[in-house]
């Protein structure tokens, strides 16, 4: 037998008790007369203890030759520990070892194995499988099973089936870039791998399977960030017989019923809001409730003062940081700074200090004497002691960038804290995007995306104004999850896919099958899909969602630890009959 326990859960009640424990040597401490080892496995850490006096020559040998990160199994007496550590769950005792068997040697690990690594992202990525040792890694992955155990739970109490769909599917023209397959079957063509299941889970409804879900990879082609992978993980799912509110519902109890049995936390209702109130207030379409601090819009209270920046910009709008009037030269450089990098792409910042002896103060005082800074004061409801930050411009642009600054004035005042959650629905997108360079719309979600009944007689005339029976589940400003009322009707999906661009051939061709389906007597139905890499970062309180799987890919879409992508030999490209390039 490897163990009698494991390294994680002896306590004082084990005292006298002889036991056996294998695991990996964390630490060695020599202190001449008593040497210490920390062995430590999944669960844990076991402090072992061996006195040189009483260790015979050939354990001590042993000892010896022991370096960090052995595979070592040990048997001994637990003992009630002189230095007690109560920060360990097995910090009151420890192992007096009486045998050693090294099960295997380790080469010294290219960095340390601790809590906080001193080896780099690139190292710790290339060996993973010793990156995964290290118990912060360790606890995020054990967060991710729990999160698919309650998921699992929480949807087969509510009779959702758990269906798989296939991976090797067929390449579509919407959405991100696919990831192709060539079939050495059918030279000449490719398969696609799935930027998500979605076709497949609405013929689930057609087939009658009424509540269906899957934990299921997806992947697309895209450009990579903290809070994106080329393979990800969705909670996919989708219900028949249901209108938006059952689906909001159902999934503000999944999201509950994660916090409650994952984190221990209640959350109360999820507020819900429009899509053009969450870009009047916020800027943007994920707003982060965890503060305040909404947009004013000062249009009417700044223009005609011959202040051109402002007489010029369609919107000019600010927000108020409260207590930060006192902000010094140096730190109103650096939000200005902010402002204008490429990705926010601001023209400038400006600012009134509303100075706590109440007079005021701005960055553009040659146009507005006090009377005027005092209106605008009043119109962001500032009080003394607040700095109020302005930017003008372009409408889109310039909710964009005070979205950014928001969210930066709120890192710096400590308002995003990382164990405080507020979701929200937000409701009411507009159904298609319009694209100047392509110059025609695309479909703000997906294709299938019903509009809302009372805006369907815009589609033809004035398709932009449309919005969509669409909803995003929104958490501390992250997108945890979308989804949307679908189309059922064959002649409404048709004319989606001809609004979209789509000769009625191509939409055959592309999305035939669906369409055929809808004539097969489909339900009205809609879902939803979280993405479950984000929503397990969320729960661990960090915003890069590699932590959190097993085997990424670093931010080129490469996993260097096996290293690929990777080229293939001439006999597998004659083999898919693939012409290589001279
Ligand atoms: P959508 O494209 O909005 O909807 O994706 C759903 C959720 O998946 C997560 N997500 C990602 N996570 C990590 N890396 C990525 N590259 C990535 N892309 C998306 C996000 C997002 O909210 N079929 C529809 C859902 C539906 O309509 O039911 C869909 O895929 O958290």
């Amino acid at each position: 037998m490897y163990r009698t326990h494991t390294c994680g859960e002896l306590n004082i009640k084990n005292i006298g008790n002889a036991v056996t424990l294998s695991g990996w040597v964390q630490r060695i401490r020599d202190k001449g007369a008593m040497l210490w080892i920390d062995l430590r496995d999944r669960y844990g850490l076991t402090q072992l203890v061996f006195e040189r006096e009483n260790i015979d020559a050939e354990l001590l040998e042993k000892v010896k030759s022991l370096g960090r990160e052995f595979v070592i199994q040990v048997t001994g007496q637990v003992i009630e520990r002189e230095s007690k550590n109560p920060k360990m769950e097995t910090g009151e005792i420890e192992l007096k070892v009486q045998t050693l068997n090294i099960l295997n040697k380790s080469l010294t690990p290219p960095f340390t194995i601790e809590d906080e690594s001193d080896g780099g992202d690139e190292i710790r990525m290339k060996y993973r499988y010793l990156d995964l040792r290290r118990t912060p890694i360790k606890n995020n992955i054990e967060l991710r099973h729990n999160m698919g155990v309650e998921t699992r739970n929480y949807l087969n109490s509510h009779k959702f089936f758990e269906i798989e769909t296939p991976f090797l599917i067929k390449s579509t023209p919407e959405g991100a870039r696919d990831f192709v397959v060539p079939s050495r079957m059918n030279q000449g063509q490719f398969y696609a791998l799935p930027q998500s299941p979605q076709t497949f889970k609405q013929l689930l409804m057609v087939a009658g399977y009424d509540r269906y879900f899957q934990i299921v990879r997806c992947f697309r082609d895209e450009d990579l960030r903290a809070d994106r992978q080329p393979e990800f993980t969705q909670i996919d799912c989708e219900m028949a017989f249901v209108e938006q509110e059952d689906i909001l519902n159902m999934f503000e109890g999944l999201t509950k019923h994660l916090f409650k049995n994952v984190k221990g936390i209640d959350i109360h209702e999820f507020p819900r809001m429009s899509y053009d109130f969450a870009m009047k207030n916020y800027g943007c379409d994920k707003p982060d409730l965890r503060f305040k601090m909404t947009f004013v819009e000062l249009n009417d209270v700044v223009k005609g003062k011959e202040f051109k920046v402002f007489d010029d910009a369609e919107l000019v709008v600010g927000i108020c940081a409260k207590g930060c009037a006192e902000y010094t030269r140096k730190q109103l450089d650096e939000l200005t700074d902010f402002v204008k990098r490429p990705q926010i792409g601001a023209m400038g910042l400006i600012y009134a200090r509303y100075n706590s002896d109440g007079t005021l103060k701005s960055s553009v005082d040659k146009f507005y004497n006090e009377e005027e800074l005092k209106k605008w004061a009043a119109t962001f409801n500032a009080e003394p002691g607040d700095l109020i930050l302005i930017l003008a411009g372009k409408e889109e642009k310039t909710q964009k960038a005070l979205s950014e600054l928001r969210l930066e004035i709120g890192n710096r005042l400590g308002l995003r804290k990382s164990d405080v959650y507020y979701p929200l629905w937000v409701c009411d997108f507009p159904l298609l995007e319009w694209d100047e360079e392509t110059q025609r719309y695309y479909a703000k979600h997906h294709p299938f995306t019903a509009p809302k009944p009372e805006d369907i007689h815009f589609l033809e005339k004035d398709p932009g104004k449309v919005r969509a029976n669409a909803y995003d589940l929104v958490i501390n400003g992250v997108e945890v999850g979308g989804g949307s009322i679908r189309i059922y009707d064959r002649d409404l999906q048709k004319q989606m896919f001809g609004i979209l661009g789509f000769t009625d051939e191509e939409a055959q061709k592309q999305f035939g099958f669906l369409m055929n389906a809808f004539e097969y007597g489909a339900p009205p139905h809609g879902g939803i899909a979280f993405g479950f890499d984000r929503i397990c970062s969320l729960f661990g309180g960090s915003e890069s969602i590699r932590d959190f799987i097993a085997f990424p890919k670093n931010n080129s879409g490469r996993d260097v630890m096996i290293d690929s992508p990777s080229e293939i030999s001439d006999l597998q490209f004659n083999e898919l009959g693939i012409m290589l390039k001279p």
